[in-house]
Formats: structure tokens, C-alpha cells, sequence
């Protein structure tokens, strides 16, 4: 694992624990018992107190919902007026063991000026918030006053429990329904995802009032890599949307918008309509990304100028997000119509930015990229070999035509042996394929080409079977994989000679040109991963700084986007370092050519 994590430029816990990271880890067994304890106790107060009874009960009753959907999303109520001062919740946790500090750093107790406590969510409808397997992470809260003053929702802090840019409420519950459907339904709030499974719709989440997060999005992938957005039709909820899809699309999934009707949310709909009619009316509704996209902002920007000039950027940098290049060029095409503009034109912008982007990559300036006016469709091949897919198209390359290989890896002995000692250093033998399928699964790097990803997965599937896959029985029934393997194997990834004694580096055997070919390969796919995540917090931070109000907590907010943008850069400057100590094995065309 160090030597991987070297290898990679990753950090890896391997040390025992400090007192400091204890203490986080007691720090969340705390606040999980805490968590588990006051979901119960929330639940009590609502079936068994006058309280709770009249008013919690008799609102989400009279908001149609049933025992069974109470019971499945553990629904509670903290009361505003305890019966006795045991009833509120302060005093019931410290009777029960809970010390103050978890009361106070949960977020279910706050202090008053006498340093007594109170009940945060007093008055309030409880929605426990729980992670991937149900356990209890953290709780939103519901006025049940019409008062302006009071905040609709009150939820808890951050905190080592809960993290919210990978909570997603009702993931528990949906995680199967998700799979059987194969998409995931994501809506805004936690009435609406209770309302849909009551209606029967299942495979339904919600982020929980923050804006969608990369980490969700990578919690959901693991479902489905299919997605609806269901808003609200006004303004609010719109501008959601389109921050959303970008992330979404960045990530891979392929991802419709459906927008409900004016004056409807997803919790009204579903139970106006019931589970069919909602069904046939999502399918009626989705709309691709891009059509949702210009129609939107269509409207908005009519005939003025820099708002169209605007708009295309937008479509076009929705595009550049998809990964698979088939369906990029079928959206330029279809944006194109759409926006009254020649293909040619929105090639040229999406090259731009390709450019652009590359440009910001690679220190070394790079051939022209731009897409040539008369180019047919399909036929400028932006990111060929560069951009994500085509660096996922190179370890394809590599796997197809030398995955069977054998290579040596030397594990180096450790720095901690003592002086003078020659130890034999530890080495492993293995298959290119197993050693590449081995170190994709360890830093947990996702292929985005589905096609690419399906061929990965068979390879991996056969190593386990014992047997490695050449180009000749890759399903080949698949007209898919038999387009991408000639595609990828036209352009071969032929292992220079002359390329290396042209910059008077020895010549290296095969075997450890495919080493450094599989690494810098790995590495590469890695410095991507890192740039896009630089790239959206960079977006984030600007858009916080042009419109706070975008965050339930900008300063804090902004602290941790900070925080990740350094680890990023660390990450990224520890990948760049990797490429100035060793060579780049992209060859150029005319290095292709020579050897051929
Ligand atoms: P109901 O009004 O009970 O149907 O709730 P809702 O879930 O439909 O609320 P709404 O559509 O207004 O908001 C969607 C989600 O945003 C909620 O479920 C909350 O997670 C979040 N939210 C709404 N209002 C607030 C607020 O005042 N503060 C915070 N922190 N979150 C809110
Ligand atoms: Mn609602």
C-alpha cells in the first residue's frame, strides 16, 4: 500500500491513530449513540405525548402521510412545551449518560446565557437523516409555524457524524429500488422523497436543500449511472437544476431534468397523481439535459447578443462534460438545430475550450486542436488521445495489446531497514492486465467511458476466472466493443525505439517501457480526477463570491471549498512532479508513423 501510495502521490493513514484522530473517532462513536438514542426519543414524543400527538401527529396526518411511511423514515417531533422539564430532550440525554459536549456539538441542544440547555428543534417535525446503511447520522427539522421569522428547516451541523455533501436522505430505503430501475429520482425535499415511496415511486432521493455534490453524485453512481432531477418550476428551484447537471454529467451519468408544472412540488404531484400516472408522467416530461438547458435559458437570453453568446458557452460546456464522444457529437449536432447555429461553429467553441483546458494542463504548448471548418461531423477528434476519454482509450490500448505480458514490479525495500543491510528487494510477478485492473480498483478510479468501463470489467472478470482476454474474444458480438477495440487498435501504442535514443535516454527493454507506459497511463487518468475537481471548486468559489445566497453557509462554505482546493493542488503538483521525472509516452503522430 506505501508503495502504491507513493507511486500515486496519495496519502495514506499508515501510522497508528493520533490522540488527535482518536478522539475524532470517539468523537463519532459519541455522536452515533447520541444520534441513534434521540431518534428514538424523537419518535416516542410524537406517538405517545399529548404533545406530540395533537400537533406533530395531527400535521403529518393531516398532510396524508401514513403510519407505514412514519415508520419507514423514523419520523419524530421534539416538543415545545414539555409536560416537565424531564420531557425536554436535554434532560432526558443527560439522565440517560449523554455528556453536555455531545449535546451541545450534535446540534440538538443549545446553551442558554445561564448555561442551561434548550432544545434546538423544539416545536419542530423530525426527519432523522441516515447514511448509506441506515444508521442515524443527523436530523432536519420542520417549523410547524406559519411565522416568517422561524427558518422552514433546521438541520445538524457538520460534523464528524455528519458530513452533508455525502448525506442523501432516503438512500437507505431507495438504494435497492434504485438498482431494480436502474436511475435514481432526485428531488429537493424530505417531505417529497416520503411522499413519492408512498405513492409507490421508490427509487427516490434528496440532497437535502444544499446544492448537489460531486460526493453524491459518486454515493449514487454506485446504483445507477442514470438520473433524473425533478424541480420545482420556479426560478429557485431552476437555477438548482442547472448547477446540478454539470456535476451530474461530470461524473458520468447520463441525466434527464423533468420540471413539474407551476405551483407543484414533488410531494403535491405524487399524491395527486398516484404511482402510475406519476410514472407515465416522468416519462412523458425528462427531457435530455441539453433541450432542458437552451429551453431554459433560451427564454432568458431572446435576442440579446452577449446572453446568446452566453448561452452557447454554457450548452457547449454542458457537452464537453460527457464523457462518451458518440453522444457528444450528437448533442453538438442537436444543440446546433436547437440554437440556430451551424455545427461547425459549436465544434469550434467546444474545441476552444478543449483547448483551453489542455492548454492549462500541459506545460508544453500543444499542436492545434482547433477543429478545421469543413471537418465532418464526428471527425474532429478533440479529445483523441487527450481528455479524459481518450486517456481512458490509452489504457484500453495497452490492456488489449499487452495485457498478457508479464512484468516484475520491485517492491523497494523499506526505508526503515537499517544502514548496510542488503536485503533482497521484494518483487512480484504478474500480467500487465492484473497489475492495471489491481491499481484502477485500488485508488478506486472509475472509468467514465461505458464502453471503455465494459471491457474493463470483462477483463477483470476473466482475470478472476483465471484467464486473460486478448482482442480476439472480447464479445465480439458487441458492436460497441468491436467499433472502440479497431478504433483504439488502428492507433497503436507502439513502444518507440528511436523515440527514446532521440533524447538520449537508454534504451529500455519492453518490459520496463510497458511499466512506465502503464504508469504514466494510471497517472494521467489521476491528474484529470484531480484537475476536474480543482476546476468545480474553482467554479464554486467564484459563484459564492458573486451570490452568497447560493449557500446555506457561505462563510463556512467557502472555508471548506479552501481547504479541498489545497489538497487538491497537492495532489496535482505531486502527479506534475511525476511527469517532469519521467517520460511522456504520448508519441506524436510522426513517431507513430516512423515505427509503423
Ligand atoms: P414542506 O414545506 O414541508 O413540504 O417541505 P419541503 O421539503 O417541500 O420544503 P421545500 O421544498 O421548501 O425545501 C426543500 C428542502 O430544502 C427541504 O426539505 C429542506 O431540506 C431544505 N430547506 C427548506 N427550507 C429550509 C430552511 O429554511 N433552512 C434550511 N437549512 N433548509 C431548508
Ligand atoms: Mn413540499
Amino acid at each position: 500500500m506505501r508503495w502504491l501510495a507513493r507511486k500515486y502521490g496519495i496519502e495514506i493513514q499508515e501510522r497508528q491513530l493520533t490522540a488527535e484522530e482518536q478522539a475524532e473517532q470517539t468523537e463519532r462513536e459519541s455522536l452515533s449513540n447520541l444520534a441513534t438514542w434521540a431518534q428514538k426519543w424523537f419518535t416516542a414524543q410524537l406517538l405517545e405525548t399529548g404533545e406530540g400527538k395533537s400537533v406533530g401527529l395531527g400535521y403529518l396526518r393531516k398532510r396524508d402521510f401514513t403510519d407505514a411511511t412514519l415508520q419507514d423514515f423514523a419520523v419524530g417531533y421534539c416538543p415545545e412545551r414539555p409536560w416537565s422539564e424531564e420531557g425536554a430532550l436535554a434532560e432526558a440525554a443527560k439522565k440517560a449518560g449523554y455528556q453536555e459536549k455531545w449535546l451541545l456539538s450534535s446540534g440538538l441542544c443549545r446553551k442558554r446565557d445561564d448555561n442551561s440547555l434548550y432544545d434546538f428543534y423544539r416545536g419542530r417535525v423530525i426527519f432523522p437523516i441516515r447514511d448509506v446503511t441506515g444508521r442515524f447520522i443527523g436530523f432536519g427539522g420542520r417549523t410547524l409555524k406559519t411565522d416568517k421569522k422561524a427558518p422552514k428547516y433546521v438541520n445538524s451541523p457538520e460534523s464528524p457524524l455528519y458530513d452533508k455533501s455525502r448525506a442523501l436522505y432516503g438512500i437507505h430505503l431507495s438504494r435497492n429500488a434504485i438498482v431494480r430501475e436502474d436511475r435514481a429520482i432526485l428531488v429537493e425535499g424530505y417531505t417529497d422523497v416520503m411522499a413519492m415511496r408512498q405513492a409507490g415511486v421508490e427509487n427516490v432521493v434528496a440532497s437535502s436543500g444544499t446544492a448537489l455534490t460531486v460526493e453524491q453524485v459518486r454515493l449514487l453512481r454506485r446504483f445507477s449511472k442514470r438520473m433524473t432531477m425533478l424541480f420545482d418550476g420556479d426560478p429557485a428551484g431552476l437555477r438548482a437544476a442547472i448547477r446540478g447537471v454539470d456535476i451530474v454529467l461530470g461524473e458520468g451519468l447520463d441525466v434527464k431534468v423533468a420540471v413539474l408544472p407551476d405551483g407543484e412540488d414533488p410531494d403535491t404531484f405524487a399524491k395527486r397523481l398516484g404511482k402510475d400516472a406519476m410514472v407515465e408522467w416522468l416519462a412523458e416530461n425528462s427531457r435530455d439535459f441539453i433541450r432542458f438547458k437552451i429551453d431554459l435559458l433560451d427564454k432568458e437570453a431572446a435576442d440579446d447578443p452577449i446572453k446568446r453568446t452566453e448561452l452557447v458557452r454554457s450548452v457547449v460546456q454542458s457537452i464537453a462534460q460527457v464523457p462518451d464522444e458518440l453522444k457528444r457529437t450528437v448533442y453538438v449536432q442537436e444543440s446546433a438545430g436547437r440554437l440556430g447555429m451551424q455545427v461547425e461553429d459549436l465544434l469550434a467553441e467546444l474545441g476552444r475550450q478543449a483547448v483551453a483546458r489542455l492548454e492549462k494542463e500541459a506545460k508544453a504548448p500543444l499542436p492545434s486542436l482547433t477543429p478545421k471548418k469543413d471537418a465532418p461531423i464526428g471527425a474532429p477528434r478533440l479529445t483523441g488521445r487527450v481528455g479524459r476519454s481518450g486517456r481512458e482509450q490509452d489504457l484500453l490500448r495497452l490492456l488489449l495489446q499487452y495485457g498478457r505480458h508479464k512484468i516484475t514490479i520491485e517492491v523497494p525495500s523499506e526505508e526503515a531497514a537499517p544502514e548496510g543491510e542488503n536485503e533482497e528487494p521484494m518483487t512480484i510477478e504478474g500480467t500487465l492486465a492484473e497489475f492495471m485492473i489491481h491499481e484502477l480498483d485500488m485508488v478506486g478510479l472509475a472509468i467514465r467511458h461505458p464502453v471503455v468501463d465494459r471491457i474493463v470489467q470483462h477483463f477483470r472478470e476473466s482475470i478472476v476466472a483465471g484467464h486473460i482476454p486478448g482482442p480476439e474474444d472480447l464479445g465480439i458480438t458487441d458492436p460497441e466493443v468491436v467499433e472502440l477495440t479497431a478504433d483504439v487498435l488502428v492507433s497503436e501504442f507502439t513502444l518507440s525505439k528511436n523515440w527514446f535514443e532521440r533524447h538520449g535516454i537508454e534504451p529500455e527493454t519492453e518490459e520496463q517501457q510497458l511499466k512506465r507506459a502503464l504508469e504514466g497511463a494510471l497517472h494521467r487518468l489521476l491528474l484529470d480526477e484531480a484537475r476536474g475537481e480543482g476546476y468545480r471548486i474553482k467554479a464554486r468559489l467564484q459563484e459564492l463570491s458573486e451570490d452568497p445566497s447560493t449557500s446555506e453557509d457561505p462563510a463556512s462554505e467557502e472555508v471548506d471549498l479552501l481547504r479541498r482546493k489545497i489538497g487538491v493542488s497537492k495532489r496535482v503538483s505531486k502527479l506534475a512532479l511525476h511527469f517532469e521525472s519521467t517520460i511522456l509516452h504520448n508519441m506524436s503522430a510522426e513517431d507513430a508513423k516512423k515505427t509503423r
